[in-house]
């Protein structure tokens, strides 16, 4: 419950500023509207506490009977209630209708078409339904004391400058201690100073999309893809050329001659999101020469190379030549959680100076304190222990979700291999089938990410991609037997229409 101080100083404030033009009514007069006016239009609603008639009269600088008329009149008509020893409140009242409308702001206003087409990306529901939430971290996992003394520690230490306007590309602490993760985790060649911290992948997306292409100009994306990107690079008017997802990655062969030449060409190498392939050496090498040919900038999303449980992590793209035509955007969203809004990009010597520059244009830097905290977090070695930590927990989390779904599974239920990353994806035979699910699992309260919604180009491949990090293993075993039964007992619907039920095997590519 808000402060009943502060909101007395703000009505104080608010009333003060309505008086401060004079007109023609008398101070009494105006005080009763501004005040009625407010209750009316639901600034001021049941159960506000009003000031004093002597804090009111001192702050308004007008006699306290003046007020107390105003009060009086209020209380008479039954929009305030004295009680005594209390004071006055804003009394229980009933909605005019006409105002009801007035401060109805919830009717449909036309957007902008690039609104409209945003829109489509954007969910509509800011409920959590974290079993299934695709690229939810474990939350619940996060060590919150040893952050919260980290913060503490910069919070008292921070030098005056971090409350200022920031231009300077992130904390060096943060930039350097990250620089060293990069190189030994990533192999990726850098130095600190080609670091810009970002508030998250999103505004790195941006900003090349921003800083690197014009309105009309081709990116080339994997389908299926990351919604983020593609809304980031649709909404900053490029045409966005997909290229097709096997079960190595990207094809890069399947490109078609006359696929116009790209600016810009996204993926996610490490773990393609989101049917999580890993793209091999032979179509880096190719890509690189592509990207070279035209003199196309490679976006390589590194969103989650951390948790890969059968293998050491793929060295980045990045790393792979001195000079690769690519820009390595990491993030802390998966690895620690994602309203910290912290990630950045690896930039060419080259474009650093730039990038810093119209970044802090065009976002402003910020979080200093955060970023030395999450420094000290990396060089402390909480990270890679938090990272280790996860990589288990997660494991575990997988594993209880194949063993809630191993009685679909054991009648074709196909799953991708999971070998990494924070969601498997299911593989449906049909789209009616994928809204069906889709739809009775939101009736029971899970949130189920259809497959074909990661499709730039529509239908796309039928399936859901159920991520299994941000919930434990009692909600996500729960979530994946309702799964397992829905699926069930569709597919036996599904066998009764067409006798034997003939299940569509290897049909689906991808980890
Ligand atoms: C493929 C991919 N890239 C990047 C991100 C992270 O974005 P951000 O750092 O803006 O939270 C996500 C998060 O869902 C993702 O799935």
């Amino acid at each position: 419950m808000a402060d009943p101080n502060a909101h007395r100083l703000w009505i104080q404030e608010a009333l003060n500023l309505q008086l401060s033009t004079p007109d023609d009514r008398t101070l009494g007069q105006r005080l009763y509207d501004a005040l009625r006016s407010g209750i009316q239009q639901g600034q001021l609603s049941t159960g506000h506490a009003l000031p004093s008639s002597r804090q009111l009269a001192a702050s308004l600088g007008i006699g306290r009977n003046t007020v107390l008329g105003a009060i009086d009149r209020l209380v008479a008509e039954g929009f305030l209630v004295s009680r005594q020893g209390a004071g006055v409140f804003v009394a229980e009242w009933q909605w005019d209708p006409q105002a009801r409308k007035v401060a109805d702001h919830t009717a449909p206003v036309a957007l902008s078409r690039r609104g409209e087409r945003l829109l489509d990306f954007s969910a509509s529901s800011s409920e959590r339904h974290l079993a299934f939430a695709p690229g939810v971290p474990a939350l619940d996992r996060f060590p919150r004391e040893r952050w919260q003394r980290l913060l503490r520690r910069h919070q008292q230490r921070a030098p005056i400058d971090w409350f200022d306007y920031q231009n300077a590309g992130g904390v060096s602490s943060l930039r350097d201690a990250l620089c060293d993760y990069l190189q030994l985790s990533r192999s990726v060649r850098c130095r600190p100073e080609q670091i810009l911290i970002t508030q998250g992948a999103q505004q790195g997306f941006e900003l090349i999309a921003r800083l690197l292409a014009d309105v009309g100009d081709s990116v080339l994306m994997e389908e299926p893809g990351y919604g983020g990107a593609q809304a980031c690079f649709a909404s900053a008017g490029l045409t966005l050329q997909t290229v097709e997802v096997d079960e190595d990655g990207m094809n890069v062969a399947s490109l078609a001659a006359e696929t116009p030449s790209p600016k810009l060409i996204y993926l996610t190498p490490s773990h393609q999101y989101p049917r999580g392939a890993t793209l091999p050496l032979s179509r880096r090498t190719a890509l690189l020469a592509i990207a070279q040919q035209h003199g196309a900038w490679i976006i390589e999303d590194d969103y989650d190379s951390e948790f890969r449980y059968s293998s050491a992590p793929i060295a980045s793209l990045q790393g792979l030549m001195d000079d690769a035509p690519v820009i390595y955007v990491g993030t802390f969203s998966k690895v620690l959680y994602p309203g910290l809004r912290l990630g950045y990009l690896v930039l060419p010597p080259s474009l650093v100076d730039s990038f810093r520059r119209i970044n802090a244009r065009l976002h402003r830097e910020g979080q200093y304190v955060a970023q030395a905290a999450l420094a000290d977090f990396i060089s402390e070695g909480h990270f890679s222990r938090h990272v280790a930590r996860m990589r288990k927990c997660y494991r575990s989390r997988q594993a209880a979700l194949r063993r809630a779904l191993a009685p679909a599974v054991a009648r074709g239920l196909e799953l991708s291999s999971g070998h990494a990353g924070m969601h498997l994806v299911a593989y449906l035979e049909s789209h009616e089938m994928e809204r069906e699910l889709v739809r009775q699992g939101n009736e029971a309260g899970l949130r189920l990410s259809a497959l074909s919604g990661y499709y730039w180009r529509k239908p796309g491949q039928p399936g859901l991609v159920l991520g299994y990090a941000g919930a434990n293993e009692n909600d996500i075993d729960r979530a994946g037997r309702w799964l397992s039964d829905a699926w069930l007992s569709i597919a036996r619907e599904v066998t009764k229409e067409k006798t034997p039920y003939e299940h569509r095997k290897g049909k689906n590519a991808g980890g």
